[in-house]
C-alpha cells in the first residue's frame, strides 16, 4: 500500500513535469538569490519558483521537521497547526508518522504556495480535515488550540517585531508541542535564542535539544546549536541544484517545547563524536556548562553504547 509520503511524491514529480530542467534550475537560482540577499521568500510568485522549491528544499526542510517528529513520535497528536505552511512540508511530515491525524490547519500567506499545498494534500485521499488560510501568522487569530503547533524555517523571513507577533500567536494556539526549524546558521541560531527566551518566559519546557532551561551556553561563545540531518537525492533534486552527490547534509537548528512541565534527565551531543583508538570524546551540553567527556574503551558497556551514538543525540 502507498503511503502518504508517496502519494505526495507523485503529486509533486506530475506538477514539476510543466517545466522543464532548466527552468526549475533558473528558479532555484533565483531562489537561492533571494535566501542569500533577503533572507527571505516573499517574492516566490512563480509556479516555477514553487517547483523549485519542492525539488531543492523541500526534502531537506521536511526531513528536519521529521527528525523533530521522531522524537516526540509517541505523543500521537491530532490536530496540527502548520503556520507558514510553504507546500505542506510540516503537515506531510505528521501524517506520515501520524496518518490518524484529525485535523490540519495550514496558513501561508502566500497564493500559489497555498494553492499547491492544498492540491498536495488532497491529492493524499486521508480523511484527515485540511483548512487552508491564506493569511499572514503575525495577525492570524486562531479560535483554538491543536496538540502541535509548528514553525518551520518561517521566523528567519520575518523581523523581530514580527517574529514576537508570530511567536505570540504560535504559543497562544498550542495545546502541547511547538515545533520550531529554522536554517542551522549563527544567525538563525540568535532568532532561535529570542524565541526561546520566550517561550520559556511564557511557561515552555524544552523537550529538545536543551536538557535546561538556563541560559545558552554557546550565546558566550563563537560557536552555535545546530544539528544535521542527511538525506538522498532524487535525480530531479540532484539537476534542481546542480550537483553529483547523491546525498546532502542539512544543517539546521530547532526547538521543541511543550506546554506541559517535563523531566530533564540527559545531556545532548552537540558535535560529531570524536573516534580514538581505546575512547571516545562527547562534547555534551549538560545543566551548567558545554562538557567533555571522555569514555575509554575499558568502560565496556558505556564505551559501546557511546560508539553508537551521533551528533545530536541524548546521553
Ligand atoms: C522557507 S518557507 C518554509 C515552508 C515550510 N514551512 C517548510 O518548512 O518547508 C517559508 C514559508 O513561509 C511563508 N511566510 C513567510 N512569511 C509569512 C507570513 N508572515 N505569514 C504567512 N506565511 C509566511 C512563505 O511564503 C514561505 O512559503
Amino acid at each position: 500500500m502507498q503511503s502518504s509520503l508517496d502519494h505526495a511524491l507523485n503529486y509533486i514529480s506530475s506538477y514539476k513535469q510543466a517545466f522543464s530542467s532548466k527552468e526549475i534550475q533558473k528558479a532555484h537560482e533565483a531562489l537561492s538569490i533571494c535566501y542569500r540577499a533577503k533572507g527571505r521568500t516573499q517574492d516566490i510568485n512563480e509556479e516555477a519558483m514553487i517547483a523549485a522549491y519542492v525539488s531543492a528544499r523541500m526534502p531537506a526542510t521536511y526531513a528536519a521537521m521529521d527528525m523533530c517528529f521522531q522524537m516526540i513520535k509517541n505523543v500521537f497528536p491530532t490536530s496540527i497547526l502548520d503556520l507558514g505552511a510553504g507546500p505542506g512540508t510540516a503537515t506531510l511530515a505528521a501524517l506520515n508518522l501520524w496518518p490518524k491525524l484529525k485535523i490540519a490547519i495550514l496558513v501561508e500567506h502566500h497564493a500559489a504556495m497555498s494553492r499547491f499545498s492544498k492540491g498536495l494534500l488532497n491529492s493524499l485521499n486521508l480523511e484527515t480535515r485540511f483548512e487552508h488560510h491564506q493569511k499572514d501568522i503575525t495577525s492570524f487569530s486562531s479560535p483554538k488550540e491543536y496538540d502541535l503547533v509548528t514553525l518551520g524555517y518561517v521566523l528567519g523571513e520575518l523581523n523581530q517585531e514580527q517574529q514576537l507577533a508570530a511567536l505570540k500567536k504560535a504559543w497562544d494556539a498550542t495545546k502541547e508541542f511547538l515545533v520550531i526549524t529554522m536554517p542551522g546558521t549563527p544567525h538563525d541560531y540568535q532568532t532561535l535564542m529570542f524565541a526561546r527566551d520566550f517561550l520559556i518566559q511564557n511557561k515552555g519546557y524544552i523537550i529538545a535539544p536543551c536538557p535546561h532551561r538556563n541560559k545558552c551556553p554557546l550565546q558566550e561563545t563563537n560557536d552555535w546549536c545546530h544539528f544535521s540531518v542527511r538525506l538522498s537525492r532524487t535525480k530531479s533534486h540532484k539537476r534542481a541544484k546542480k550537483g553529483e552527490l547523491s546525498y546532502e547534509d542539512e544543517k539546521f537548528s530547532y526547538l521543541i517545547i511543550s506546554k506541559k512541565e517535563t523531566d530533564q534527565n540527559f545531556t545532548r551531543i552537540l558535535r560529531k563524536p570524536i573516534k580514538r583508538p581505546g575512547h571516545i570524546l562527547l562534547d555534551l551540553c549538560t545543566a551548567d556548562a558545554i562538557k567533555r567527556e571522555t569514555v575509554t574503551k575499558s568502560q565496556k558497556d558505556i564505551y559501546k553504547n557511546a560508539s553508537k551514538k551521533i551528533w545530536g543525540d541524548e546521553w
